[in-house]
């Protein structure tokens, strides 16, 4: 049996939301080999301040700090918030919050483009502004959900373009030509036309990558209409997943990395639509494993280990210039099983259960 022995990872995107479960979603980490985590801000009230207490309108990043680390995230050794730009956010905000150590990152949304992102400020009015060159004074990383807002339905998705594909190819070289030291984090890429732009820039742009974009296309999704694997940036075509299976596996590559982008609704179908996130508490590193095996990855040997390793374990670290744990977590090759709970704000699929799929690899 393969077994890795892999030091303790850093889910570098993921939601752990607000309220009674939110314990359960951090323990689900802890319980996959997580030493920390970058919790996204698109709560309720969203984390829209830098100190204070929580609003009816906004959390703070120490408020909500507080409160994760309540709920069980003081056994990670990195918790990272970042700040949700809204109208609110100013210059002199992000001067502050950096000084301060509590602001690493902030969060662009592209307004109603995804769940609760109904207080995002559209791209091109940030573009050469006060806050993304104070971001980038202050060396403060963009966390970007890459794509294009408001388009109509074959704009949105079509075989020759995508929300996304029109934003890196049209909008990520314009804040790159007019911010050329801000840090970026090209979030949960799923196209071809990303890992391009990723590839093409300079290292202080990365990306991060979801187990379900590795692992699965649009047509895993359509037949059968399976609703789980429902998530923003939707998943795409097979160029696609084979640009991202290639980008992961490139000998030596520093610029993407483990970011689940587990996002757990209670409700995931109603009568007029479904709710965007796929859940993988408890499960990531196991379906990252099985990604990189689908790509032709072969985890008994040294090179694909290290492939795997830089993506899990230390690009990540390395783009945001924390140290890496020195504590280690084993992943096996058995097979294990995810099992839906009922918790205290309602229970939650995980990805695996919610498409039939077998765990081929198991947490030690
Ligand atoms: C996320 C969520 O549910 O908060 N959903 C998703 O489909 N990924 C929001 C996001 O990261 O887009
Ligand atoms: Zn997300």
């Amino acid at each position: 049996m393969t077994t890795l022995t892999l030091p303790r990872w850093y889910d570098l995107h993921t939601h752990f939301r607000q309220g009674a479960n939110v314990a359960e979603y951090i323990a689900d980490h802890l319980a996959m080999g997580c030493a920390g985590a970058l919790a996204m801000p698109n709560t309720k009230p969203p984390v829209s301040a830098i100190v204070g207490p929580k609003t009816e309108s906004s959390w703070s990043i120490e408020a909500y700090r507080e409160d994760l680390l309540e709920a069980g995230a003081d056994a990670f050794d990195r918790l990272i918030v970042p700040l949700y730009l809204t109208r609110d956010t100013t210059p002199e905000m992000i001067a502050q919050g950096a000084a301060s150590g509590l602001l690493e990152a902030c969060k662009y949304y592209p307004p109603h483009g995804t769940t609760n992102s109904e207080h995002g400020v559209p791209m091109g009015e940030w573009i050469g502004g006060g806050v993304f060159r104070a971001m980038e004074e202050h060396g403060v990383v963009l966390c970007i959900h890459g794509e294009q807002h408001a388009l109509t339905g074959s704009a949105y998705f079509d075989e020759n373009q995508t929300a996304e594909s029109v934003f890196y190819t049209e909008v990520l070289p314009r804040i790159l030509e007019a911010h050329p030291r801000l840090r970026i984090v090209c979030e949960h890429i799923t196209t071809q036309e990303a890992v391009d732009f990723v590839e093409a820039a300079p290292s202080h742009v990365g990306a991060t990558i979801t187990p379900q974009h590795l692992l699965y296309t649009v047509g895993h999704l359509i037949q059968g209409l399976r609703y789980h694997l429902y998530c923003l940036p939707v998943v795409k075509f097979e160029t696609d997943r084979a640009a991202l299976r290639d980008a992961v596996r490139k000998v030596g590559q520093s610029k993407f990395f483990a970011g689940t982008d587990s996002a757990p609704h209670t409700t995931k179908a109603t009568e007029c639509g479904c709710a965007a996130g796929c859940y993988t508490g408890g499960c990531a590193p196991q379906l990252y494993a099985m990604a990189f095996e689908e790509a032709g990855a072969d985890l008994s040997s040294s090179e694909g280990q290290d492939a795997f390793q830089r993506f899990l374990c230390s690009n990540g670290p390395a783009f945001y210039e924390f140290t890496p744990s020195s504590e280690t977590f084993l992943l096996e090759k058995s097979p294990s099983r995810t099992e839906s709970r009922d918790l205290p704000e309602g229970p939650v699929v995980a990805l695996p259960e919610g498409m039939d799929l077998e765990l081929t690899w198991s947490i030690g």
